[in-house]
């Protein structure tokens, strides 16, 4: 291959530039051209092309965001669209594409795959680490820290006031976010999509605290966890039991932004790296991922499909640390 394009898509994520940077010296490095296609498959199917050089990259990696720009685009879903972006990339002289995303950008390039057996690679960037084969999708790490940080200076609060705080996290079907931010929090329950929610058992583990003198509570929630956001649970548990002085905090979007952690620019540049060595060996239609320390490839299909399980151990250790 002589030229490679790259777009970033979907939710953006800390440690989609250290990836954007990755790729593109790389593919210098091996004497490849690279395009970036801008606002995902919105800059395919417009022709919204820059080339990226060497010196593009430089002085990104600590940079939050995208160069890129990233979008959730309506105009590639259509077969029109899709076939304007090949028309494109041929005009352009682009032989492969790297798309760092989630499960949607991996949806549209298995499509476009399909039509016009385009080369892809992907690479996961995405805050939730709803993707099966890769320990850690890249934001992830930091989206995490960021909501620690938060929910520390809440707890400062909760316990001056006795208060007992829901805080809203990210994962509209994931719980991975919730899950490690609560341990490392110590909070006092966690609630995912993934298992069932029961407001009782809830509010029993709430009152055990309150016997036990707990000066304040933390309850993270996933914002897709089946009894609803932390507004709704809120409101479910504070009619049964309203010993405490409830609030709610919804941490939003913060949660997407910052500079990416030492964890995440490392990833990012390791599988940056690892998509174009594999695009340039022939590989296609799979996504690059980072499991127990070794690069792995696994097909888009697997990747969106199979669902990665919560780590049943970090399930019970909330229950048993929170007691
Ligand atoms: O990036 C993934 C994600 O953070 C989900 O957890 C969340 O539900 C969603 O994006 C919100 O994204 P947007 O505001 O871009 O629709």
């Amino acid at each position: 291959m002589n030229k490679i394009g790259i777009f970033t898509s979907g939710g953006d994520s800390p440690g989609m530039n250290a990836c954007i940077r990755a790729v593109v010296r790389t593919a210098v490095f091996h004497g490849v051209e690279v395009v970036g296609i801008q606002r995902g498959y919105n800059g395919l199917v417009e022709a919204d092309f820059v080339l990226l050089e060497s010196h593009s990259v430089a002085n990104i990696i600590q940079r939050g965001g995208t160069i890129l720009k990233s979008a959730r685009s309506t105009s590639f879903l259509t077969s029109e669209g899709r076939k304007k972006a090949f028309e494109n990339m041929k005009k352009a002289n682009i032989e492969g594409i790297i798309a760092i995303g989630g499960d949607g950008t991996f949806t549209g390039a298995s499509v476009f795959n399909l039509e016009y057996s385009i080369p892809f690679i992907g690479v996961p960037g995405t805050i939730d680490n709803d993707l099966f084969g890769t320990d850690s999708t890249i934001g992830y790490d930091t989206a995490l820290n960021t909501v620690i940080e938060a929910v520390d200076k809440i707890r400062d609060t909760a316990s001056s006031h006795n208060r007992l705080f829901f805080i809203e996290v990210m994962g509209k079907d994931a719980g991975f976010i919730a899950l490690r931010s609560g341990i490392a929090t110590g909070a006092e329950a966690v609630l995912v999509p993934e298992t069932k929610t029961f407001i009782d058992q809830l509010t029993a583990k709430l009152e055990q605290g309150r016997r036990k003198s707990k000066s304040s509570g933390i309850v993270i929630v996933a914002e897709g966890d089946d009894e609803g956001g932390a507004y709704e649970i809120a409101a479910k548990v504070k009619q049964k039991f309203d010993f405490y002085d409830t609030r709610v905090v919804v941490l939003g979007h913060i949660q997407r932004g910052g500079s990416p952690s030492a964890r995440d620019r490392v990833l990012a540049s390791q599988l940056g790296n690892a998509a174009v060595e594999k695009l340039l060996k022939g590989e296609s239609n799979k996504m690059v991922g980072m499991v127990n320390n070794e690069i792995t490839l696994t097909d888009f299909d697997k990747a969106i499909k199979h669902t990665k399980e919560l780590n049943p151990s970090l399930v019970s250790l909330v229950e048993v640390l929170s007691i």
